[in-house]
């Protein structure tokens, strides 16, 4: 299967990303996560993502197209993926539709969940990632690790992201709005849009996405 995950900063598209794939058996490809893990790396890439991100701003599509068409490309790849943050607005969308029509693919469906602003600020306020890798998520109330600080997956140090302030949210939430959300209409046309809500404990919702993409098929 293709899909592509969107919903709002905090919406739980990480957290859910990873059981899907999970139980999907196809890669969880997170542009966030790429993008961390350069920063972490000091590369060239991650540099300039770093400015963009702890602004709250998207970083430009050329660099973001090369890197998730490159990690798209990846043998592990080829039988399906999960997308989770890309694409991101219209022309990251135009994008993709190019490279699955030249790769002779089909993208089988877009997961929007849905959960409302005062909720997503909940939640990213109390998140923690872990140092050694990003797409491992806690929540200091919600999901807590087992011992506090501590990723229970990789005994990583937990941390809070740089782009987690008040002030960066605020923003990404607009980001949001003006330049994500249009993606959907374009799914829409293309009826490929199935809506969940993202409330809830998280195995409820990910019950909820998996029904959602078999009542899909
Ligand atoms: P990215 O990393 O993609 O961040 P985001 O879209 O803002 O989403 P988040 O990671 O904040 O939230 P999430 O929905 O994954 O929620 P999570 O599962 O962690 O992007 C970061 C930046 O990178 C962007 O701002 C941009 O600069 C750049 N970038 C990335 N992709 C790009 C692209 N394509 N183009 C250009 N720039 C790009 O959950 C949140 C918290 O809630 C966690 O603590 C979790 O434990 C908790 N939680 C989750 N589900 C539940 C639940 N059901 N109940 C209670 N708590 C829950
Ligand atoms: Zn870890």
């Amino acid at each position: 299967m293709r899909i592509v995950l969107v919903g709002p900063p905090g919406a739980g598209k990480g957290t859910q990303a990873t059981r899907l794939a999970e139980t999907l058996h196809i890669p969880h490809i997170s542009t966030g996560d790429l993008f961390r893990a350069n920063i972490s790396q000091q590369t060239e890439l991650g540099k300039l993502a770093k400015s963009y991100m702890d602004a709250g701003n998207l970083v430009p599509d050329e660099v973001t197209i090369a890197m998730a068409k490159d990690r798209m490309e990846q043998p592990d790849a080829e039988g399906g993926f999960l997308l989770d943050g890309f694409p991101r607005n219209v022309s990251q969308a135009e994008a993709l539709d190019e490279l699955i029509e030249t790769e002779n693919m089909k993208l089988d469906a877009v997961l929007d969940l849905e959960a409302p602003e005062d909720e997503v600020v909940k939640r990213i306020a109390g998140r923690r990632v872990c140092r050694n890798d990003s797409s491992h998520v806690f929540h200091v109330t919600y999901t807590p690790p087992k011992q506090e600080g501590v990723c229970d997956v990789c005994g990583g140090e937990l941390y809070q992201r740089d782009d987690d302030s008040e002030e960066t949210v605020r923003k990404r939430l607009e980001v949001y709005h003006t330049q994500t959300e249009p993606i959907i209409d374009y799914y829409k046309a293309q009826g490929l849009v199935v809506t969940i809500a993202a409330t809830g404990p998280v195995n409820e919702v990910t019950g909820r996405a998996l029904e959602a993409l078999k009542r899909d098929q």
